[in-house]
């Protein structure tokens, strides 16, 4: 792999270039949204440049939809795809049964509408984002902006019955501004370090007024591509022993490497 890439990039890299080989010409993807997920978009945009793959593309983000145009990919909105026949997508934590926090880039609710229109979910990711119990990493609530005050008070509320180790309560910033969605509403950082029963915290959140979604994605993605800096990457299904790809062909990577870094 190209020594323009540091450790990190080369893992994500790796976790796209082998998620690829579940698209084929024809299909409806899904494109999901963060660094790992754009490198995916890269190397799809390089793959129909290079390899002529016909595929449409609908995007979890305005984000992602700008990069997938920028590349040369063809979208559509999930309107207009009605159905896709697989999304993949990055995760900021996930745990052996495949349960997700997703939503650091803040695009968790149109992600999970994406993910859930699909026939299956892949997740691309590294070592870093793999877990034995989810919560260290803050899990993101969407909330619509009118009376969030009322709506945060409540979700402490829920945290307060809920088995978790900690319940502090930001919502996000961004540039000293509070951030905004793609659909226009906010986002609440809860930081619980350790949550024992995702299932019963996710139902508890959605029955609160003003809560529109939860990161939490529960059977929803059925593969994790884990991909190493070595450009190999391990097959992760829930209740399975994992799967080693290494297989990847150098010289057919190098070229879509050479494509995004010329282009
Ligand atoms: C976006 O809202 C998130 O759900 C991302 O999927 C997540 O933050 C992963 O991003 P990275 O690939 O940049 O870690």
């Amino acid at each position: 792999m190209t020594d323009r890439l540091d450790t990190i990039d080369r893992a994500k890299v790796a976790s796209a270039y082998h998620a690829m080989s579940f698209i084929e010409s024809g299909m409806s993807v899904g494109l999901g949204t963060g660094s790992t997920a754009a490198w995916l978009v890269k190397l799809l945009g390089a793959r129909k440049h290079i390899e002529g793959l016909d595929i449409q593309c609908t995007s979890t983000s305005e984000v992602t939809e700008a990069l997938a145009l920028e590349v040369g990919l063809p979208t559509q909105s999930l309107e207009e795809a009605d159905w896709l026949d697989l999304t993949i997508d990055g995760a900021d934590e996930f745990d052996p049964l495949l349960t997700l926090i997703k939503g650091a880039g803040g695009a968790l609710l149109r992600e999970k509408i994406v993910a859930t229109a699909s026939d299956r979910m892949i997740v691309i990711s590294d070592l870093s984002k793999q877990v034995d119990v989810l919560g260290a990493f803050p899990l993101p609530v969407e909330v619509v902006r009118f009376g969030w005050q009322a709506t945060q008070g409540m979700i402490g509320d829920v945290l307060g019955e809920a088995d978790v180790a900690e319940e502090h309560i930001e919502r996000r910033m961004r540039n000293g501004e509070p951030y905004v969605t793609d659909e226009g509403h906010y986002i609440l950082d809860l930081h619980l370090k350790r949550i024992a029963d995702v299932d019963a915290l996710a139902l508890a959140l959605l029955a609160v007024p003003g809560v529109v979604e939860t990161g939490l994605f529960i059977d929803i993605a059925d593969t994790v591509v884990l991909g190493a800096s070595s450009g190999e990457a391990q097959l992760l299904r829930a209740d399975e022993a994992p799967v080693i790809v290494d297989d990847l062909d150098e010289a057919r990577l190098q070229a879509f490497l050479d494509h995004i870094f010329a282009t």
